[in-house]
């Protein structure tokens, strides 16, 4: 079989949480590792792809040469980053696990115990992958993430609409060793007229057998 190349295209991916500063010692986020966007970049970069990683706060380090990383912390910081970084790509793959929502009011100062109960006022962040969709140009190909725990098929179709994307990789919150903190994933890759089911198995392949699904669509 001829190698996959993904020689002279640039992939735009998004990684990781995004924290939501409270005040400057807490935040809002969540459990994401960012494991899954670095896997990858990594496996772009290794069949000849320019990666633009925009990475929220995680540990994973990008190891190829051919992958830039923007480390961003909020989800402003990673949609302006993503924005600017956008035309040139080829591919947008979303595999961020953006914070839906962020506190109206960051405090400047670190809030102080004071009563038993305390409200914090949060509005709605962007829609990166929606706010991208939109500006989409033609050719160009985007891949999102969805996590559902019920109507899963129903909900991630709903977003490959949504959201403009050509793909949409559904974790199931329902399959032991699938989702977040986990090095396997079990994925259904949802398209507007396929459905590809996967087994589970670990991150770095199931990373590969999207790549190799989004060469086939795109190439193949
Ligand atoms: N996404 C994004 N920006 C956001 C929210 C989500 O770019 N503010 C992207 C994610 O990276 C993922 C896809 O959209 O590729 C779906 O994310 P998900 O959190 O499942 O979707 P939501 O639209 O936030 O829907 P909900 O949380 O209500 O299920």
């Amino acid at each position: 079989m001829t190698k996959k190349s993904f020689k002279g295209i640039t992939v735009l991916l998004t990684a990781g949480p995004t924290y939501e500063p409270i005040d400057p010692v807490r935040f809002i986020g969540n459990h994401s590792t960012g494991k899954m966007g670095y896997a990858l970049a990594e496996c772009f970069a290794q069949q000849g792809a320019r990666v633009q990683l925009v990475s929220g706060p995680t540990n994973q380090i990008a190891q190829h040469p051919h992958i830039t990383v923007t480390p961003v912390t909020t989800a402003d910081q990673m949609y302006a980053a993503a924005k600017v970084l956008a035309p040139q790509a080829a591919i947008l793959v979303f595999a961020a696990a953006v914070a839906d929502y962020k506190p109206k009011t960051p405090s400047d100062k670190k809030i102080k115990k004071s009563g038993n109960e305390l409200t914090i006022e949060l509005v709605k962040n962007v829609d990166i992958a929606a706010e991208l969709g939109k500006q989409k140009r033609p050719g160009q190909f985007s891949v999102g993430f969805a996590l559902e725990t019920d109507n899963e098929s129903a909900h991630a179709r709903e977003k490959l609409h949504k959201k403009n994307l050509d793909m949409i990789v559904l974790n199931s919150l329902n399959d032991p060793g699938a989702g977040f903190r986990h090095d396997t994933n079990k994925i259904t890759v949802i398209e507007e007229d396929a459905i590809t089911a996967f087994a589970l198995k670990p991150k770095s392949e199931v990373a590969q057998d999207i790549i190799s699904l989004i060469w086939e669509r795109l190439y193949g």
